[in-house]
């Protein structure tokens, strides 16, 4: 089975996963999402993205129809239903046959209207699909990206670090670059600082130090940005979260990207110009390598 879809606890054929046109989800994007992806068929740092998708419920005032246990519940099974794909002969080596779960909390429908108190049936989704990273060839040469008009969400608007299914900037974004002929959208906020990817977290490498902008400029905490900046500091490389301009990305020596899907991902291109020798850089093959011997590792050891 390619995909497997859990519909409030009940496994239903994918022409059946459907929810109500009155859902909030569907009209607001008044929902919460987590992707989580396996490694080896086991999902990965599922602790930390359950206790986000928590934060970002708790943000949203939007309480969650399942509780943790029963979100571990529906994921394994959900997972369990799914297994026995073939691999893409493209996929990089730790992604061929792997799994995407998305978990998506939805405040449910009700009357129509956009008070909030109006929902009454809270949905909750599980949706298992083949992981769909970078092809093996973008970690060799690096992918491009494209700082894009499109601009933030402002973090005073809607809490940018609770992650939504409000979307609509990310998808502008990322159409926008894809015209450009770029993997990824880079967005800056009001006042011209670089923020994030469309659904990725950004670093630079500048002078043998990583930095990356900080969460208060209203990005979301990837789960990759957090592991890969604990483990460059305990490798004892030097990480500073400080706010980045455009400039420091056109001028950086290396620059990458990380997501769930993509975990560190070189960026050799951007807005169309080679960053720094136009290579894959030393400092993202270490970082990368990192992750990879820490993914192994969480879900290997078992
Ligand atoms: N996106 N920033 C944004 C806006 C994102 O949507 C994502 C993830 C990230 C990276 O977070 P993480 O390392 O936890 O995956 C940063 C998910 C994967 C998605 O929407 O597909």
């Amino acid at each position: 089975m390619t995909t497997v879809v859990n519909l409030q606890g009940r496994l239903v054929p994918t022409d059946e996963a459907v929810v109500s046109v009155f859902d909030r989800g569907f009209l607001y994007g008044d929902s919460v999402y987590e992707v989580v992806r396996t490694y080896r068929g086991r999902p990965f740092e599922v602790d930390r993205h359950l206790a986000r998708l928590r934060r970002s419920a708790d943000r949203l005032a939007l309480e969650l129809p399942w509780d943790e246990r029963r979100c571990r519940a529906e994921l394994s099974r959900t997972l369990e239903a799914a297994r026995g794909d073939g691999a893409d002969a493209e996929a990089a080596p730790w992604n061929a046959g792997e799994k995407s779960i998305r978990i998506i909390m939805t405040r449910g429908s009700g009357e129509l209207g956009l008070d909030p108190a109006l929902a009454v049936d809270p949905r909750a989704i599980v949706m298992v699909t083949p992981l769909k990273g970078p092809p093996a060839s973008a970690y060799r040469e690096g992918a491009a990206c494209r700082i894009v008009g499109i601009r933030h969400d402002a973090p005073e608007a809607v809490d940018t670090t609770a992650k939504t299914g409000a979307h609509l900037a990310n998808v502008l974004a990322l159409g926008e670059a894809r015209r450009g002929g770029a993997h990824e959208a880079l967005l800056l906020d009001r006042e011209g600082r670089v923020t994030e990817g469309a659904s990725s977290n950004v670093f630079v490498v500048r002078a043998g130090r990583v930095e990356t902008p900080p969460l208060a400029v209203g990005i979301l905490e990837g789960v990759t940005r957090a592991i890969v900046i604990e483990l460059a500091r305990s490798a004892g490389v030097e990480v500073r979260e400080v706010p980045l301009r455009p400039a420091d990305l056109e001028g950086a020596d290396e620059l990458f990207i990380t997501s769930t899907a993509r975990e560190v991902l070189p960026v050799t291109v951007l807005d169309g110009r080679p960053v720094g020798s136009g290579r894959v850089g030393a400092m993202t093959t270490r970082l990368h390598d990192l992750f990879r011997a820490h993914a192994d590792r969480a879900v290997g050891a078992r």
